[in-house]
């Protein structure tokens, strides 16, 4: 089987499914439709299914003699962001929009569960085929293990992908190592003194010191991370005060870490939290620090990789394969690539002569020929993971 011939075959199938899924957005752990748009897509190829896992999960599982467990994951929720593409396809939900891809996933999804059925006598295993809710922070990855989605049966292998508008169509990326990061985010109260502005030495200013707290924690990773190392430490909010004559009692500040290595990871928790800490013991404040853990970094695994690689090069050429391709924003795909080693795929779906629309912005779009792309590689990857007459 050319994997790419056949899933060119299905190109119209694969625009009208994302393009519906388009139109239709869901929030995460709220993707009714979408999950039973897929769910029956699944039942109706003939593979086994079970619906409501955390919610809103799918999962469909396809036995095809004896052989090794794959799994193949992709997410379904979209953002509270309203669309401002005037497209035939556009959203007709107000205020909401698949602005990072997801619809293309289910679609990709169902192409790779449709071509599986197929060609069923180019491999010998067990397909599992995840259909996940509420990747944008809510963690539906992580309730789907609790879950029990990746029991019985328990997957060797693992295969993520995302459409990424930072490459153009006809590229990938497949990195091995890490490629997203870990992910925290952070909040403080400070709680100072609050009093008649014209009268400071009575209070104790939280405003202040709120100030030099965002100042200090510019050290942590300018000082104390290994320059060869990743991280990142960003305040994205930072409240206090109501008017100009009064010093507040308090200033709330939250935040966001990111890190590839748990080393690396460990040192920047343990300095942001001295940091606010002593800064505000200094200046005679309480402070009240919460960390929060959103997602640990999604790790490929060097083998699998490998030959997600040959099987790229085999179907787009060495050329369209980029192996550093990573970043510091996070995916709960970290829960189920934690578990079971696999491998996390960048497919190229940026313009190829403008610049690409951002992922998470209201103009984001994506070049449509990456759908059969994306089943491709998998697929392909698939029947390498699970090859014909492996006992
Ligand atoms: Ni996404």
């Amino acid at each position: 089987m050319n994997a790419l011939e056949e899933a060119q075959k299905i190109y119209d199938q694969l625009v009208a499914w994302r393009r519906d899924l388009h139109q239709h957005p869901e929030m995460g752990m709220e993707e009714y439709r979408t999950a039973k748009f897929a769910a029956g897509m699944l039942r109706e190829l003939g593979y086994a299914v079970q619906e409501g896992v955390a919610q809103t999960g799918v999962i469909g599982v396809l036995e095809n003699g004896p052989g090794p467990v794959i799994m193949s994951r992709v997410d379904m929720d979209a953002l509270p962001i309203q669309e401002m593409n005037d497209v035939p396809y556009a959203s007709t939900v107000p205020g909401m929009m698949h602005a990072c891809g997801h619809d293309a996933h289910v679609a990709i999804g169902l192409g790779i569960a449709m071509l599986m059925v197929q060609h069923r006598e180019s491999w010998n295993g067990t397909l599992k085929l995840i259909f996940q809710p509420g990747e944008e922070g809510m963690n539906g990855a992580e309730k789907m293990v609790a879950a029990g989605a990746l029991e019985a049966p328990r997957p060797d292998a693992a295969l993520a992908i995302h459409v990424w508008n930072a490459l153009p169509v006809g590229k990938v990326g497949v990195t091995p190592g890490p490629v997203m990061a870990a992910a925290e985010s952070w909040e403080v109260t400070i709680t100072g003194k609050g009093g008649h502005a014209a009268q400071p030495h009575k209070t104790v200013d939280p405003l202040t010191i709120a100030a030099l707290t965002v100042t200090n924690l510019q050290s942590v990773v300018s000082r104390n991370v290994d320059p060869q190392g990743a991280a990142v430490v960003s305040i994205g909010r930072l409240r206090s005060g109501d008017t100009f004559n009064v010093i507040p009692e308090t200033a709330e500040m939250q935040g966001t870490i990111r890190t590839y290595d748990p080393n690396v990871r460990e040192t920047v928790l343990c300095r942001v939290q001295d940091i606010i800490e002593g800064t505000a013991r200094m200046m005679g404040a309480r402070s009240d620090f919460t960390l929060y853990p959103l997602a640990p970094a999604v790790i490929n695994d060097p083998k699998i990789t490998a030959l997600v690689h040959a099987v790229a090069a085999d179907l787009l050429g060495a050329d369209a394969i980029k192996t550093d391709e990573r970043t510091m924003g996070s995916e709960d795909a970290a829960f189920f690539l934690n578990e079971v080693p696999g491998c996390y795929i960048f497919v190229g779906s940026g313009p190829k002569d403008r610049p690409a629309p951002s992922h998470h912005s209201p103009i984001f779009d994506i070049e449509e020929e990456v759908l059969p792309i994306g089943v491709a590689l998998v697929v392909e990857s698939l029947c390498r993971l699970m090859p014909r007459g492996e006992k």
